[in-house]
């Protein structure tokens, strides 16, 4: 009992050290593992492809301040499958984020709603949704493999069950061999994946990526996009993932959705017609290249249209 409220108190010490972090942090960083009830075992997504898993209805946000208030997303409707793999493009500012947001319910939006359908009955406290950012948010006082075990902590999984499914997930994004190292002692790019880890180490049903590879060199990320296909294809998790990177969307998504400049809707949806697994000489087949060009045609004008509604 003594120990159970100890490891109690040390969980609320740590999640409040943790906040604390956060706030003071000049990055903009968070991240959001949320914990909710409905669950089911991470085997179970593959059978359900084709279902729907997250459904946005009507979304709509306006931010208010003293001063002014900006209007990011217009009538968002959107239905991605069990998983499916969908990218998110859309100029600078137009509302990409704050949908994200709105699907980890991290953000209320001023209308229109988001249910994120459970593949199973079963309730063992699976978060719906995992968020991975640009910026690493990895807590520097923890090794990489308690880092990777935090949501699993946060769940209340025993410690050593919880270590035994970090390792897993370690091994699956190649980083075992730095499981004592401290984020510090990582580059960029090895961050990142433990970032990712830790994601998935929490089994959410819904895998939200924001501009996760923003930060890192053109090489690194090559190879970590290939990371996350490897992975991906193994899991099938649904994945919504935010990129400015018309060649990233194409080259890792099922389908790209579009948003217009702000406030965001959805302009037009592309249909990925390429096989899996994916490689590197795809980039060059003629469909990839039309894909892309299309693509930018459609993207030029929204972001032409935000540089002029951000002139004074
Ligand atoms: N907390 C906030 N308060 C007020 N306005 C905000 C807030 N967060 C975002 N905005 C505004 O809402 C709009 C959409 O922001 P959001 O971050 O969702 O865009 P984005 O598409 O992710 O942009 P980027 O591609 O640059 O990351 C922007 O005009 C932004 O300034
Ligand atoms: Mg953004």
């Amino acid at each position: 009992m003594n120990t159970d409220r100890k490891i109690c108190s040390h969980n609320r010490l740590e999640s409040l050290l943790w906040r604390a972090w956060f706030s003071s942090s000049l990055s903009l960083v968070l991240v959001s593992l949320h914990v909710i009830i409905r669950a089911s075992l991470a085997g179970d997504d593959k059978s359900m492809a084709g279902v729907t898993k997250i459904e946005i209805r009507d979304v709509e946000h306006v931010y208010h301040s003293d001063f002014s208030s900006v209007s990011a997303l217009g009538n968002v409707n959107l239905a991605v499958h069990d998983g499916e793999f969908v990218a998110l493009l859309g100029p600078s500012g137009c509302g990409k984020s704050s949908l994200l947001r709105v699907v980890a319910e991290l953000l209320r939006p001023t209308a229109g709603s988001v249910v994120i359908h459970s593949s199973s009955e079963k309730e063992n406290g699976r978060p719906k949704t995992a968020l991975v950012f640009q910026e690493y948010a990895l807590f520097p006082w923890r090794t990489v493999l308690d880092n990777v075990a935090f949501p699993l902590e946060m769940r209340g999984v025993p410690r050593h069950e919880g270590l035994t499914r970090a390792r897993d997930v370690l091994a699956r994004v190649g980083l075992q061999p730095f499981a004592r190292a401290y984020p510090h002692q990582l580059s960029g790019g090895m961050r990142q994946r433990v970032g990712i880890a830790r994601a998935l180490a929490a089994e959410p049903e819904v895998l939200l990526m924001d501009e996760p590879f923003g930060a890192l060199d053109a090489q690194t990320r090559t190879v970590l996009q290939e990371e996350l296909l490897r992975v991906w294809e193994s899991e099938r998790k649904t994945v919504l993932y935010v990129t400015h990177s018309i060649d990233e969307a194409v080259y890792l998504a099922d389908r790209i959705v579009l948003l217009t400049a702000r406030p965001g809707r959805i302009k037009a949806e592309y249909l990925v017609d390429l096989p899996r697994p994916r490689s590197m000489e795809m980039r060059g087949w003629n469909s990839y290249t039309k894909l892309s060009l299309e693509i930018w045609d459609a993207l030029r004008d929204e972001v032409d249209m935000a540089m002029v509604s951000e002139k004074p």
